[in-house]
């Protein structure tokens, strides 16, 4: 079978196919937010993360078909209307992938409720998702790190107001990804 032309909005780039996407669901920060999590990328030793690609991961689908593209949007809607604060306060370092991130030193309620929330809708629509090790919230700092001491004065103290979640679609780019958002939802 012919390949199918490349539409706007639907480029095809190397390593993707045009009939799968490779998918996950975040909380994605607002601009005053992502500059302060940029900041925390300051004493960080390692690849950074572009400051466009901060996210907080909700759930990893991975490679699905484009034509689920639908149904995933409308998983979006069954999350529970209602913005928090997010305080990311400590940083972390995952050893085996040497990943440096920030996140909350606890889990806030309303988190968990849409965390809850959005893999309970997945299960209901019999959509895969990787969630090994349960629910670990994190920003990814950056990738091939050593690990940050972020005690004391040097502690990590963004409060993110949380009111955007993303459909996300991860983009092979020269030297790296990109994060395109595919559907998003704004909490009242
Ligand atoms: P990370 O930030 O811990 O690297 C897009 O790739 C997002 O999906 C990233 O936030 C990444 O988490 C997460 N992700 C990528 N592969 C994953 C996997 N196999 N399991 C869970 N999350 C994954």
């Amino acid at each position: 079978m012919r390949p199918r032309p490349a539409r706007n909005g639907d480029i095809a780039c190397p390593g993707e196919s045009a009939r799968t996407a490779r998918l996950f669901y975040a909380l994605w920060p607002d601009a005053a937010t992502r500059d302060a999590l940029a900041a925390l990328q300051a004493p960080v030793h390692g690849r950074t993360v572009a400051p466009d690609n901060l996210h907080l991961t909700l759930a990893f689908l991975g490679s699905q078909p484009r034509a689920s593209l639908p149904l995933l949007d409308s998983l979006l809607d069954k999350l529970p209307d209602q913005r928090f604060m997010l305080a990311i306060d400590s940083y972390g370092y995952f050893s085996k992938a040497r990943i440096v991130w920030a996140g909350p030193s606890s889990t806030p309620d309303a988190l968990l409720w849409i965390y809850n929330a959005l893999v309970n809708a997945l299960d209901e629509a019999h959509v895969p998702y990787k969630s090994a090790g349960g629910f670990r919230p994190h920003v990814t700092l950056a990738r091939d790190a050593e690990r940050v001491d972020g005690d004391g004065e040097w502690a990590p103290a963004v409060s993110w107001p949380v009111s955007t979640i993303a459909l996300a679609e991860s983009v092979p780019v020269q030297g790296g990804v990109r994060y395109k958002l595919l559907a998003t939802r704004t909490l009242a």
